[in-house]
């Protein structure tokens, strides 16, 4: 197993600031990992764990790494952190197939060599003064909460974190949702499904979907959301922050709702990408900075999280 340092911000070519290249130098690895695991679930999902013992060590939740699918094909893929452990050297991710190469991906065995070049970016930052964490997941945007919901139980003895995780698919969940042991105040009655892994952690979670699966809420993510943030007094809205991650439009929406109830929050964009690295800018969005200005951002590098109202403010979020 070989892990080499890889500087994002090649001579010439940079695009960052000279602080921001120093930020990211030594932080983002190229590492020949190797799979231990890969589970389907419906809907053309998995769950795969790769050795990737640099990648899990500096992983911050938000973070993603760009992986071969092949050998036989260059074009990495981008793909959020599910969850990490740093003392096991594992990493998890959860992807959906849409084209050759995750399908590639799906057909490697248990053993398998995968590149792995990570962990990416800059992730969710929560705030000890707003202890009430609400986060949102939406398809394929569920991995990155997974992994900020874990790392807030981890951090319990900075905040008293109250963490819910309300979670979006219109296809099936990849887990098998259950009935919460979790009472969450605010949540519809009927909408008792979570995902189990995180009620065993002690962390409330509730599921929406328009596909009519058991204990589901049935609507949209952010209309569960909007309800639950319209339940709160004043006080208790003043210590929530939101974070979401998913398809554009739910983001669009998750921003909408929290400007209407004046609650500060982080969205996680996907965009397409070449080198995931900084060095093409292929992937740069329009973002306000605070100055009214609007600057062009790498979501790879700058991203892939951003203030809600600097990447979809009002004029475009409504
Ligand atoms: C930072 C980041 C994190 C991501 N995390 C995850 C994750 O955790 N799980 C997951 O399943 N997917 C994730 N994605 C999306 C994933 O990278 C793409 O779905 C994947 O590259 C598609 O590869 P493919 O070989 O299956 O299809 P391809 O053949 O590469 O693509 C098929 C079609 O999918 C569309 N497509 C490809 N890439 C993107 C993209 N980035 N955004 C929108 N449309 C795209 C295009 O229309 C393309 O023609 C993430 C993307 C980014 C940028
Ligand atoms: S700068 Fe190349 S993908 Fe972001």
């Amino acid at each position: 197993m070989t892990a080499t340092p890889c500087t994002i911000d090649a001579p010439g070519r940079s695009k960052g600031t000279p602080l921001e290249q120093r930020a990211h130098r030594d932080t983002i690895f190229v590492e020949d990992g190797r799979l231990l695991a890969q589970q389907e679930y419906p809907g053309r999902q998995f769950v795969i764990r790769i050795h990737a013992p640099k990648c899990a060590a500096a992983a911050q939740p938000g973070s993603f790494v760009h992986l071969t699918c092949d050998p036989e094909r260059p074009m990495r893929r981008p793909l959020s952190l599910m969850r990490v452990d740093p003392r096991a050297g594992w990493i998890d991710i959860l992807y959906k197939i849409v084209g050759p190469g995750l399908e590639a991906l799906s057909q490697q065995p248990v053993g398998a060599a995968i590149s792995v070049l990570g962990p990416i970016g800059n992730g969710f930052v929560a705030h000890t003064a707003r202890p009430r964490t609400l986060l949102i997941g939406g398809g394929v945007g569920i991995p990155p909460m997974v992994f900020l919901a874990e790392s807030l139980k981890q951090r319990r003895s900075e905040a008293p974190w109250q963490t819910l995780v309300l979670m979006g698919s219109e296809i099936e969940f990849p887990f098998r949702a259950r009935p919460s042991q979790i009472v969450v105040p605010g949540i519809p009655g009927a909408a008792i499904a979570c995902m189990p892994l995180l009620d065993d952690w002690g962390i409330a979670s509730r599921l929406a979907s328009f596909g009519g699966f058991p204990g589901c809420f049935h609507g949209y993510v952010t209309d569960l959301a909007a309800g639950w943030l319209a339940s709160l007094d004043a006080q208790v809205l003043a210590e929530v922050e939101m974070f979401a991650c998913g398809p554009t439009p739910m983001l669009q929406a998750v921003a909408r709702v929290a400007r209407r109830f004046d609650v500060p929050c982080q969205v996680s964009l996907e965009e397409f990408m070449a080198c995931a690295v900084g060095g093409c800018a292929g992937c740069a969005v329009p973002v306000v900075q605070p100055n009214g200005s609007l600057a062009m951002k790498r979501v790879c590098v700058d991203g892939p999280v951003f203030d809600a109202n600097a990447v979809y403010p009002p004029k475009v979020a409504g």
